[in-house]
């Protein structure tokens, strides 16, 4: 509205000196120059929406179509030109591999081998899957059946290796499947990207489970531990290979040990059933029977929580964490993968963290100050608006906040 105003007060004062008088043409040009370069004119916002989502030059067409679509005298909205810059194969391999690579692995390492999760993030961005069943959901992407790929494989991830070294475009070339038609996990236990094999191998590999949690509120809630530390809950469910009295001290697990571990061992028991078999090289579900992992170290304080099922619960609702922003209508406690995926798929903070990095993957920074803090509320309320969770509405938001004036 500013800039349109702006735009018509500036074209009315040019013509008027046009007009009245030839000797005031330098004047205009000196104007009309000054202004393109200081400000950015619909072509440059155009362009730079395009850089910001394909990373990559538009075509001349393209370009004359997004320019009139921010044009404010022409028909469409900046939103549109956003929309058609997303309409580019190199905004799925590349933008879109390289903004979920880093969540696959513990380094958040980018230069990672194209993978399950990572297909299914950019497949149901591309099909606009709500996101917030991103931890949940019995979904998975796979290279379509005709580019003669070698199948989806349990043990290896020859497929999305042959899927990447073939150029095979991932706006065209991913469909989407039932997780458990394609890897055999019952449906109950898939749990969207938890359950993919790439995850699985990152993140259930040895350890005690926890390893998963953590990188999923890290990479998903985009709060790790040390920010949600809290002392203050009761520790009922804190594991036995938790030392009560570390280095004979009790007063640093009251003080330290005491703030992660009181709410995410009751949390990561919902993971109870996995484990990643590096012999097979694949994610292991055992239905009912807790893993071995689960009693490591049981020595360290036999009075402590013995993990029976796969149960969970969110001592986290309550103290500093309730202002991650829960969802009211949902259960708080239950059993395995799937429900928990939902308790922390369907936070204020989940919603939040995906608008953020999505502002930074766009805009190329953080948001700085209160202006751009007042965008990321309006775009996690669109988001979350009628239950779209529509990640593409999310990436055109940002890179017309962030197309220039
Ligand atoms: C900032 C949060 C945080 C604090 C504080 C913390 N832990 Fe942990 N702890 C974790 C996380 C996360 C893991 C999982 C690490 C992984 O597997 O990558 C873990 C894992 C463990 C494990 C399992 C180790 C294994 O072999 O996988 C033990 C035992 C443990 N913590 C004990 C303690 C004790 C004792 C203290 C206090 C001195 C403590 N923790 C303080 C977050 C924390």
């Amino acid at each position: 509205m500013k800039y349109r105003t702006w735009i018509k007060k500036k074209n009315s004062a040019d013509q008027g000196m046009v007009v009245t008088s030839l000797r005031w043409l330098g004047v205009s040009l000196l104007v009309f120059g000054f202004s393109a370069t200081a400000g950015a004119g619909p072509r440059e916002q155009a362009k730079r929406i395009h850089d910001r989502l394909a990373g990559v030059p538009p075509s001349e067409l393209v370009l004359q179509q997004m320019e009139a679509d921010v044009d404010p005298f022409q028909a469409g909205t900046p939103l549109d030109a956003a929309f058609r810059a997303m309409d580019n194969a190199n905004f799925y391999n590349v933008t879109l591999k390289n903004f979920v690579a880093p969540w696959t692995n513990e380094a958040g390492d980018v230069f990672v081998p194209l993978n399950d999760y990572i297909a299914t993030v950019v497949g149901m961005i591309r099909d606009d899957v709500p996101f917030n069943t991103l931890l949940s959901a019995d979904i998975i992407y796979v290279g379509a059946n005709n580019l003669g790929l070698p199948p989806y494989s349990n043990t290896n991830n020859n497929h999305y290796v042959a899927l990447e070294d073939g150029s095979f475009d991932m706006m065209t070339g991913l469909e989407q499947r039932l997780q458990s038609n394609v890897t055999g996990l019952p449906p109950a236990a898939t749990a969207g990207v938890i359950t993919t094999r790439a995850a699985a191998e990152s993140f259930f590999e040895a350890g005690t489970n926890r390893a998963m949690f953590r990188f999923t509120m890290k990479n998903h809630l985009c709060n790790d531990m040390e920010q949600v530390h809290d002392t203050n809950l009761v520790p009922d469910r804190i594991r036995k290979d938790v030392s009560r009295s570390p280095g004979g001290d009790s007063r640093l697990f009251l003080n330290s040990c005491i703030g992660c571990h009181t709410g995410m061992d009751p949390l990561a028991g919902a993971y109870a059933y996995y484990d990643f078999d590096t012999t097979a090289g694949s994610i292991q579900y055992t239905a009912g029977v807790v893993q071995p992992k689960y009693s490591n170290n049981e020595e360290n304080f036999p009075g402590g929580y013995q993990t029976t099922d796969d149960s969970w619960i969110n001592y986290w609702r309550e103290g500093q964490n309730r202002f991650l922003g829960w969802d009211p209508t949902g259960p708080g406690s239950g059993n395995g993968a799937k429900t928990m995926g939902q308790e922390l798929g369907n936070s204020v903070a989940f919603a939040a963290c995906q608008v953020k990095k999505v502002f930074k993957a766009v805009c190329l920074r953080q948001p700085e100050d209160a202006t751009d803090r007042g965008q990321i509320d309006q775009m996690v309320a669109s988001f979350q608006a009628g239950g779209s969770y529509s990640m593409k509405q999310t990436f055109a938001e940002a890179a017309v906040y962030c197309m220039g004036q």
